[in-house]
């Protein structure tokens, strides 16, 4: 039985507007676990470089994940020290009466066709809450989450620059 889930967030449209998902995601799992072997925590992104399939670790297992034939590539926070990308990318997470409000980024990210946040993710330090929420073209980026909690952090995904990570 495999012993990894996942959550297949989205896929990414091509230019042309032709684009397909995958049908099979394929797991290579090792039965008998060594230091060393890859492995997958929970809340990682991978993508597929071929296909673009993009799938988020439900739990923490050891194997490879593999789609198209080819090792899905894990997909890191960009740590960038431009501050222009910086300011339209990491997350805002304010505290307002009720609520947090999320925001991408300090200047409002591009939401255009070629340039646009695909999500926003809100997760708390424990890792037992994450809201997501996909975004449309045109809408603005911004997340709304019902809870006090100030162990919240934040990532975003933009379609060109990566993912980025904010913290309260
Ligand atoms: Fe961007």
């Amino acid at each position: 039985m495999l012993d990894i889930f996942i959550n297949l967030l989205c896929k990414t449209l091509l230019p042309s507007d032709i684009s397909y998902l995958c049908s099979e995601i394929i797991f290579y799992v090792v039965k008998n676990h060594k230091k060393g072997d890859a492995m997958t925590n929970k809340l990682e992104l991978y993508k597929c470089n071929v296909c673009n399939n993009l799938v988020e670790v439900l739990n923490d297992g050891f194997g490879e994940l593999v789609c198209c034939n080819k090792p899905m590539e894990l997909i890191e926070c960009n740590t960038s020290e431009i501050e222009e990308l910086n300011e339209k990318h990491i997350p805002v997470i304010e505290k307002e009466i009720d609520h947090m409000r999320i925001r991408v980024g300090a200047v409002m990210h591009p939401m255009t066709m070629e340039h646009h946040i695909s999500f926003i993710q809100a997760i708390s330090n424990d890792k037992k809450y994450v809201k997501t929420k996909f975004l449309d073209i045109n809408e603005t980026p911004e997340l709304n989450v019902k809870t006090s909690s100030k162990t919240l952090w934040s990532r975003a995904l933009c379609n060109i620059h990566g993912l980025f990570r904010g913290e309260i």
